[in-house]
C-alpha cells in the first residue's frame, strides 16, 4: 500500500521503515534538511540499535524515499501517519498540539486522492474530534477520514515493538477506516498480534493511560525506597517479592532514579493539564504525586552523593557513569542522570560525565559539564562513582581493576543495577538508593 509519514522523528522514522519493511511503499517527509538527508542515506540522526541496518536493507528495496516536499509525500497515498511530536508547551504543562495541527492540515492540502489520515502522536483526548470536524471543513476535491492509531513504542527496542507490538490500537469511526488499518497491519495481525478497535477518544486514552500508570508504577516502587532508606530495609527484595504475585508483575517495579525521557515526564503532566480543561482533575490528582516522588528520587541521589563525599561538594570529584535517561538510548530529555550530574556541578563538584551513547546531546544540554569518552577516564581520580544510568558494560566493569582508577572506592549506584556483594569484596564503600544504610 502506498503510505505517507510526516514527521520523521523517532517515532515517524522507526515507522516509516517498518512499514516499508513489511511491504509498503512509503514517502516519509519532515521539514529538517539534515534529518532528511542522513536518513536518505541510510544513517540514522539518532541511536537506535539495528535501526541503521534497517534503514539501509529497506533504502535498497526502494520500497522507501525521504523528503522535504510535502506534496511528494502525499502524493497518491491511500494512508497518511501523522508522527510529529506534541512536546511540552513552554510555561504550562499543556501538550504543545501546533505540529499535529499543521501536519494535519498539510495532508489536507496535498492529498490528490481519497485516504484516511491516521495519528500516530500522543495527544489530548478530543484532538481526533477535533480535527475530525476541521478536516471536514477544509474544502478539498478528495474525502479523507481520520482515524487513530497511538504508538507504544521503546527507545531502545524501537524496532521490535513496531514489528512485534503487544497490541495494536486503531480508534476509528467507520469500518472502511478499520478495514484499510487491517490491511496496513495484515502481516501483524496474521502473527497473532492482538488488535482492538475502538471510538476515536478512547483511543487516544490508550496511550496516555498506559503512559500514566507505567510512571506510576515506577512512583509506587520509588515511594517505598523512601520508606526502605528510612527503616534499613531493601527496596530491590521488596520489588522482586511483588513482582512474584502476577497480579503486580516485575516490569517497570525497578527503584532507582525514576522515570525521564521525551514521553512519560511529559504525557503524565499533559495528561493532568487536559483532565483540568475537562473538569476531572480530581480524577487524576494523584499523578502530581506521582512526579514529586520522581523528582524526590533526583535530590535523594544528590543528597546522597553529598554525605557520601562528606557533606561538601565543592573540591570533590565525582564520576557520573550515564547522561541517556536509560540505557540504549542517546536520548538526554529530562533526563535523571544529567539533572544529577548538572545539579552536583551547581553545587561545586567537578563533575566528569561518561555516556556510551549520549556524550554530544549531553553535551549539548549542559556544555559546563566535564565530558569524557571511557568510563575509565571519567573514573580518574573520582572520590565518588555515581552509577546513573544502568548500561550493561557499567555493569560489567570489574571492580578489582577500577580501584586504582579513582581516588576513592567509593560507589552510588542510583539504578540498583550492579551486584553490592562483588563490589564490596574488591574493597569498595557501596551505596545503593532504597537499600539501607544510606541517610544522606
Ligand atoms: C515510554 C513507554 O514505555 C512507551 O510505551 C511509550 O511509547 C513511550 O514512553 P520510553 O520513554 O522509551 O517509553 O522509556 P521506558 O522504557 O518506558 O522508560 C522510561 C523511564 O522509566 C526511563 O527513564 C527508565 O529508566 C525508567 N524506568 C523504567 C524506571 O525507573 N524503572 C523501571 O522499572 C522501568
Amino acid at each position: 500500500m502506498r503510505m505517507s509519514v510526516i514527521g520523521t522523528g523517532y517515532l515517524g522514522a522507526v515507522h516509516a521503515a517498518c512499514m516499508a519493511h513489511i511491504g509498503h511503499d512509503v514517502v516519509a517527509y519532515d521539514t529538517d534538511a539534515a534529518k532528511i538527508a542522513a536518513l536518505s542515506t541510510g544513517t540514522s540522526p539518532f541511536y537506535e540499535p539495528g535501526f541503521d541496518e534497517l534503514l539501509s536493507e529497506v533504502l535498497a528495496t526502494g520500497r522507501l524515499r525521504f523528503t522535504q516536499s510535502v506534496q511528494e509525500a502525499v502524493s497518491g497515498a491511500a494512508v497518511h501517519f501523522v508522527c510529529v511530536g506534541t512536546p511540552q508547551s513552554a510555561g504550562s504543562d499543556a501538550a504543545n498540539v501546533e505540529y499535529v495541527d499543521s501536519a494535519f492540515k498539510s495532508v489536507a492540502a496535498h492529498a490528490d486522492c481519497p485516504g484516511l489520515v491516521v495519528g500516530k502522536s500522543t495527544v489530548p483526548v478530543g484532538t481526533a474530534q477535533r480535527l475530525t470536524a476541521e478536516l471536514a471543513a477544509t474544502p478539498s476535491s478528495h474525502r479523507l477520514e481520520l482515524a487513530w492509531n497511538p504508538e507504544f513504542l521503546r527507545e531502545g527496542k524501537a524496532i521490535e515493538d513496531t514489528l512485534r507490538p503487544d497490541r495494536l490500537v486503531f480508534g476509528v469511526a467507520s469500518e472502511s477506516a478499520e478495514k484499510t488499518l487491517r490491511e496496513v497491519y495484515g502481516s501483524l495481525i496474521d502473527a497473532g498480534t492482538p488488535h482492538l478497535s475502538t471510538d476515536l477518544p478512547t483511543s487516544e486514552l490508550v496511550k496516555v493511560a498506559a503512559n500514566a500508570f507505567l510512571a506510576t508504577k515506577i512512583s509506587f516502587i520509588n515511594a517505598m525506597a523512601e520508606v526502605c532508606e528510612i527503616v534499613d530495609a531493601d527496596v530491590v527484595m521488596l520489588s522482586r517479592a511483588l513482582g512474584y504475585d502476577d497480579r503486580i508483575g516485575a516490569r517497570f517495579l525497578n527503584a532507582g532514579l525514576g522515570f525521564g525521557g521525551g514521553c512519560l515526564p511529559k504525557d503524565i503532566r499533559a495528561f493532568s493539564a487536559r483532565a483540568g480543561e475537562l473538569g476531572a482533575s480530581h480524577a487524576v490528582r494523584f499523578l502530581h504525586e506521582v512526579d514529586k516522588i520522581n523528582i524526590r528520587r533526583r535530590e535523594k541521589a544528590v543528597a546522597a552523593a553529598s554525605a557520601l563525599v562528606g557533606g561538601d561538594f565543592l573540591g570533590r570529584s565525582i564520576a557520573v557513569l550515564g547522561a541517556a535517561f536509560k540505557p540504549n538510548s542517546d536520548d538526554v530529555r529530562d533526563s535523571p542522570a544529567l539533572n544529577v550530574a548538572a545539579a552536583m556541578h551547581l553545587k561545586g563538584a567537578d563533575v566528569r560525565v561518561h555516556d556510551p551513547k549520549a556524550i554530544e546531546n549531553a553535551r549539548a544540554k549542559f556544555p559546563t559539564l566535564s565530558y569524557f569518552d571511557t568510563a575509565e577516564q571519567a573514573c580518574q581520580g573520582a572520590d565518588l562513582i555515581v552509577l546513573a544510568t544502568e548500561w550493561d558494560e557499567y555493569c560489567a566493569i570489574d571492580p578489582v581493576a577500577f580501584r586504582s582508577v579513582v581516588k576513592e572506592p567509593r560507589l552510588l549506584d542510583t539504578r540498583n543495577a550492579i551486584d553490592r556483594d562483588f563490589w564490596s569484596g574488591a574493597g569498595w564503600q557501596v551505596y545503593a538508593l532504597g537499600r539501607g544504610g544510606l541517610n544522606g
